[in-house]
């Protein structure tokens, strides 16, 4: 059912944010009747412009996403109806967010556009640089923007990075706190959006085949992978300042880690889940650093094409330290996973695009078939596959055909695409809607951000005393293989990323 009536602010309106995924979701949500009947958005920036040159360029660019072959957003026809609809009910307003005066037009634009007086139910969205979320909130709450009343909520969508470590978090914490309560918060883990992330719960706890075997009794490792082909795009200044770990594993792939190793909730109210979820990370030790690897691009070939040295990118020191690749190992002192290792790695510029989480049974307790030419080492991998082919697949050993004994590595494949019609979407479409009927599952809540910092200060620190160099991997290849001794120390492989089995 569409939510309800509701303004959505934009901050950073005229950004690639804006353009590039909220405007297109929007555009989606619009195109499954999920708007509210009463709906706005009003766009805030710093560029002088009229809405009517806001929506002219929001046109030309959201029509570009939509219909992009291959784009995440859509790649169908454009419906113009829809949008239609819903650019007529996007306005403009040029302002400073550093002056009070902004906020208090920003107030008569609400009240304007909403048609009441006290501005009803408003969502306000930092797609803003991370510096300005604690001046912008504070901002808002001195104009009065965020009290509630009784027919009316006010919440606030908080894009990463949320801090860039665990002091800037809890300081961050701590200061839109005062202004806002925790419940009008909404901080947007982007990975959370994805349909296969949402369905590793949906496969976990919707089934009973597979939870019996969930423990250290049965699972040898897990190993989670977030390997992009892409290199920095152009964001060097803000790649250099953040590096690997701080851009993709205390968000993207603790929501994988705390996703697959959560105990079963009470239910899937939010707090339910998102308490699930914070016990695996308050049962995480620290990562350690003789357990972490850091690596750095260098000229390479990524799937045909050639991609330049790391540090020869726009705004890129010329002997950065920054890392583009992490590899660690990590552990949870519980009952269900005591002893058994989670190897977690990420990666710019490397051989294949791949997101998946591979979990790694224990062999069989006895060999029946020694001595027969059988190929003793036949895994059994669970695989999901998040990205690029959904999907998820078990592995094992099967009879090879012939009059001797030997086994073969064969593979059982469920397939999204093969089942269900998938609307293309960009992963913000749920999200916000979520945030406008008020259900927080889906968002991170203060202290699993802190949680999550807290596992990986100990490497942060060690980077910035020099305490941790970053290794130089060729671009297209799977890693520094400092990041495979990783493993091969505890007699584990990584799983290949050149192609798969
Ligand atoms: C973003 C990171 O949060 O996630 C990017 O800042 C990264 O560096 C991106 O490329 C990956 O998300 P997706 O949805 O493309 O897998």
């Amino acid at each position: 059912a569409p939510p309800p009536a509701c303004t959505l602010v934009i901050f950073g309106a005229t950004g690639d944010l804006t353009h590039r995924l909220l405007m297109p979701a929007l555009y989606n949500l619009g195109h499954w009747g999920l708007l509210p009947k009463d709906f706005s958005v009003i766009g805030v920036s710093r560029s002088e412009m009229s809405s009517e040159e806001f929506r002219r360029d929001l046109s030309e660019t959201v029509r570009g996403f939509i219909t992009a072959k291959g784009g995440e957003a859509g790649g169908g026809a454009f419906d113009e109806g829809v949008w239609t609809d819903l650019v007529e009910r996007v306005h403009y307003r040029s302002g400073d967010l550093s002056k009070a005066d902004s906020f208090a037009a920003l107030k008569g634009a609400i009240a304007e556009v909403s048609g009441r007086e006290d501005g009803g139910n408003v969502l306000f969205y930092l797609a803003v640089a991370a510096g300005l979320f604690g001046p912008t909130i504070a901002k808002l709450g001195e104009a009065g923007l965020v009290e509630e009343g009784e027919d009316r909520w006010r919440r606030v969508i908080i894009e990463k990075p949320f801090g860039h470590d665990l002091p800037s978090a809890e300081r961050l914490d701590a200061d839109i706190l005062t202004v806002l309560s925790e419940d009008q918060i909404f901080r947007i883990d982007h990975f959370l959006g994805k349909e296969t992330v949402q369905n590793i719960m949906a496969f976990r706890f919707g089934n009973g085949l597979f939870e019996p075997l969930w423990n250290r009794d049965h699972i040898d490792h897990v190993q989670i992978t977030v390997a992009e082909t892409v290199g920095v795009e152009g964001r060097g200044k803000f790649y250099e300042a953040t590096g690997a770990l701080r851009d993709m594993v205390p968000n993207h792939l603790f929501q994988l880690y705390t996703l697959v190793a959560m105990e079963p909730p009470i239910s899937f109210e939010a707090e339910a889940v998102r308490d699930k979820k914070e016990e695996v990370l308050l049962a995480t030790p620290s990562a350690r650093v003789e357990d972490t690897v850091r690596g750095r691009y260098t000229a390479g070939t990524v799937q045909g094409k050639a991609v330049k040295d790391y540090r020869e990118e726009p705004d890129v020191a010329e002997h950065s330290g920054t890392e583009t690749f992490v590899a660690l190992k990590l552990g949870i002192d519980n009952w269900r996973w005591a002893g058994v290792p989670f190897y977690l790695r990420t990666g710019k510029a490397m051989a294949r695009r791949d997101t998946e989480i591979a979990i790694r049974f224990k062999q069989a307790p006895l060999s029946l078939f020694k001595g027969t030419n059988v190929r003793e080492d036949v895994p059994n991998w669970l695989v999901l596959q998040l990205q690029p082919d959904e999907g998820i697949s078990l592995q094992f050993g099967a009879k090879i055909p012939g009059p001797a004994v030997r086994l073969g590595s064969v593979d059982m494949r469920f397939c999204y695409k093969d089942y269900f019609k998938t609307e293309p979407s960009t992963g913000y479409e749920t999200l916000i809607y979520d945030a406008m009927i008020g259900d927080p599952t889906l968002f991170q809540r203060a202290d699993m951000i802190e949680a999550g910092w807290r596992i990986v200060q100990p490497i942060l620190d060690a980077a910035a005393q020099g305490r941790l160099e970053t290794i130089p991997y060729e671009a297209g290849s799977a890693g520094p293989k400092e990041a495979d001794d990783l493993l091969t120390g505890d007699g584990r492989a990584w799983r290949s990323l050149e192609h798969q089995t």
